[in-house]
């Protein structure tokens, strides 16, 4: 069984399929997935979608890029939101310097809140990084100065260094499709280094579909097969005690085993 920490099963890319998605997502024995927001009413979509099916759970929050055209009462929706059934995280949040769509410093502080809801409410954050690492790091070393923190760094493409920091503040480390392709292989080294209650899988989807699957859009949860195959392989051990692994440490996270 495996767990798809990261998905985007609220966008249209899904409205004609959704139902299908899930139900192929179970038959790939991906039985736990979760629906992360990246706008207030996509968060609130994701809180639905984990009411509607089982198995689906959420998380809510303002993606880096979208924060500019946030409404001033956005914020208060996701905190809002924090105490709704299912809602197992905040996110996704973080910094992204590849686009230009929010001021760096308007990301800076909506990651701040993000991360002291998240801290406020015991709950793991979700962190988006696009060509700002070190900024990242800044933050979450503040952040761990208040207290250990609990989060994912979700979709991960950095180095071994900074896995092994983010792994001491605490945090998981989460890959997606990207360290299926054929020439990731230094992010398939990092992925054999993560220690063992530490690491995730997610999809990422409906983005970037994993090895052999990479040209089919949209990418989906039932994917998520492929990349844990290719981390078994990295890792050198089955597919079956990955799968068993991760899914336990996600379980754990998302606080999944005392409901
Ligand atoms: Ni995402």
């Amino acid at each position: 069984m495996l767990f798809d920490t990261h998905t985007h099963l609220d966008q249209e890319e899904f409205d004609d399929s959704r139902s299908d998605v899930i139900s192929r997502a179970k038959a790939a024995g991906v039985t736990q997935v979760v629906a992360v927001g990246t706008t207030f009413s996509a968060s609130r979509k994701c809180v639905e979608l984990a009411a509607e099916y089982s198995g689906v759970f959420a998380a809510v929050g303002i993606q880096p890029n979208y924060i500019a055209e946030a409404e001033l009462d956005d914020w208060q929706g996701i905190e809002q939101l924090v105490g709704q059934p299912g809602v197992v995280a905040i996110g996704e949040t973080g910094l992204d310097r590849y686009w230009d769509f929010t001021p760096f410093d308007h990301q800076q502080d909506y990651f701040d809140r993000h991360i002291r809801l998240a801290q406020r409410h015991d709950l793991p954050f979700i962190v988006h990084m696009r060509d700002c690492n070190e900024e990242i790091l800044e933050m979450l070393r503040d952040a761990n100065r208040r207290s250990p923190l609990k989060g994912i760094m979700h979709s991960y493409t950095g180095d071994q260094a900074m896995a092994q920091e983010c792994v001491q503040m605490g945090l998981h480390i989460s890959f997606a499709g990207m360290v299926t392709f054929k020439k990731s292989h230094e992010l398939r080294e990092v992925a054999a280094t993560i220690p063992w209650d530490r690491l995730l899988l997610e999809t990422d989807a409906p983005y970037l579909s994993p090895e052999p699957m990479r040209g089919k859009k949209p990418n989906e949860p039932a994917f998520l097969r492929h990349t844990a195959e290719c981390v078994a392989s990295a890792r050198g051990i089955s597919l079956e005690e990955l799968a068993s692994q991760t899914t336990a440490n996600a379980v754990e996270l998302f606080q999944l085993d005392k409901s």
